[in-house]
């Protein structure tokens, strides 16, 4: 993985004026192939749900990702046991779990997904639920590229579930592989 590239990405806070372009990127086919399936809601509805998710007492932490100065993705973590209902679904109810999609194309099957799960978990999403061990994703067994993108840094099958008639995949990772593999790309 290449350090340099890792060094640039950011995470910053999702606010208000990011609306706009998160909205843009959910239109994106290669972004509702699998991030958002159902059709896409108005602009209004849209903001009204990410609004309530910049609430600092929303459980969930969302993030515009940047490579340098340049916004392209964005990524949310939150506890398992904040959501009993997803916890049951994947069967599992500690640790943490994120959802992830790069927006901009132009960044898409280049090798960033894998950096950009490994920077997160390590410098924001274990720091901030930091009495968390464990991280679970999951995918659809047809995200070939998001598969490959979470088992390059070492995420491992756990099982396959249904969600919607959809088959899936979780996987997960410890606190401490992340770390390590994190300081493997820092060190070159
Ligand atoms: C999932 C996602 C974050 C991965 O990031 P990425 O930068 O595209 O992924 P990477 O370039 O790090 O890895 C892509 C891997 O998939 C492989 N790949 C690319 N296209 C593929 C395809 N159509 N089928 C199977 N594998 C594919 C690549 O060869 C690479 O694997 P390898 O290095 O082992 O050969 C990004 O593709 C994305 O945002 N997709 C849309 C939203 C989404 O699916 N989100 C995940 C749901 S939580």
């Amino acid at each position: 993985m290449d350090p340099a590239r890792y060094r640039s990405l950011r995470f910053d806070p999702l606010k208000e004026e990011d609306l706009p372009v998160l909205y843009s990127w959910l239109q994106a086919p290669h972004v509702r192939e699998f991030y958002h399936k159902k059709s896409v809601p108005k602009w209004e509805e849209m903001r009204a749900e990410y609004l309530r998710r910049l609430n600092p007492d929303w459980p969930t932490k969302c993030f515009l990702t940047c490579a340098g100065m340049i916004p392209m993705g964005y990524i949310q973590a939150y506890r398992v046991a904040d959501y009993p209902e997803y916890a049951a679904m994947i069967g599992e109810d500690k640790g943490i779990s994120l959802d992830l999609f790069i927006g901009d194309a132009r960044f898409v099957g280049n090798g960033w997904g894998r950096l950009i799960l490994l920077k997160f978990l390590n410098e924001v999403a274990f720091p901030l639920f930091d009495t968390e061990q464990i991280c679970w994703i999951y995918h659809d067994t047809l995200n070939g590229r998001a598969l490959s993108a979470s088992r390059a840094v070492g995420f491992r099958h756990v099982r396959d579930f249904t969600e919607e008639g959809d088959l899936k995949e979780l996987l997960a990772l410890h606190r401490e592989e992340a770390s390590a593999r994190g300081l493997g790309v820092v060190s070159g």
